[in-house]
């Protein structure tokens, strides 16, 4: 069924009780008030799904798409917006979920085209965290896990578009995503 997975690095249970401490926390800092909910496409829809739902106050929702992966592994370092927001967050208080910061470069572009329109307030939640790979230093309000660099899929993350759908957070397999040795 999941053939190209290695192991679970961060199981369903694991991430249901982690949203619950990350929804009190997020809650009880940013309640009495608007709140504007963004999500980055595609990565953060499920996170960003299960979230919302554990926020004891009514909330808008509304996505951001960016291309920057693409089908590789590897960063390509571009970031560029491929579907911008439907509200205009002049004011507003906005908390920005992402599923992952790796080098950081996704959230320092989007987080400075989201300042750009003057928004209130504006929180950063992710849920992964890989530190070792960071190329620009990026402000995280809110993380879910610090993991170790390794590929994980699942959850929202892709593989070549593949496995968002899996329950878990998973190690895939070297081999799927290493070229073999000439
Ligand atoms: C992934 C991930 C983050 C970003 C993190 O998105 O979902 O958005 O990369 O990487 P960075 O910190 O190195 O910028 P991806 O470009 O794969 O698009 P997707 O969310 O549609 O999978
Ligand atoms: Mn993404
Ligand atoms: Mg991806």
């Amino acid at each position: 069924m999941w053939q190209e997975i290695d192991r679970v690095l961060i199981s369903r249970e694991e991430i249901a009780a982690r949203l619950e401490d990350l929804a009190g926390t997020i809650a009880s800092e940013l309640a009495g008030g608007e709140l504007l909910v963004i999500g980055v496409l595609k990565g953060a829809v499920i996170f960003l799904a299960d979230l919302v739902r554990k926020l004891p106050f009514p909330v808008e929702i509304d996505f951001l798409a960016v291309s920057s992966y693409g089908k590789s592994s590897v960063s390509s370092g571009v970031v560029r917006i491929t579907k911008d927001l439907d509200y205009d967050i002049t004011g507003r208080r906005v908390l920005l979920v992402e599923d992952i910061v790796d080098t950081g470069l996704t959230l320092n572009y989007l987080l400075g085209h989201l300042k750009s329109r003057q928004p209130q307030l504006l929180k950063v939640c992710v849920l992964l965290d890989k530190p070792e790979r960071r190329k620009v230093p990026v402000q995280v309000d809110y993380v879910g896990f610090t993991i170790p660099d390794e590929f994980v899929v699942g959850y929202g993350l892709d593989y070549a578009g593949r496995y968002r759908n899996l329950p878990d957070i998973c190690v895939l397999k070297r081999e799927v995503y290493q070229a073999p040795r000439a």
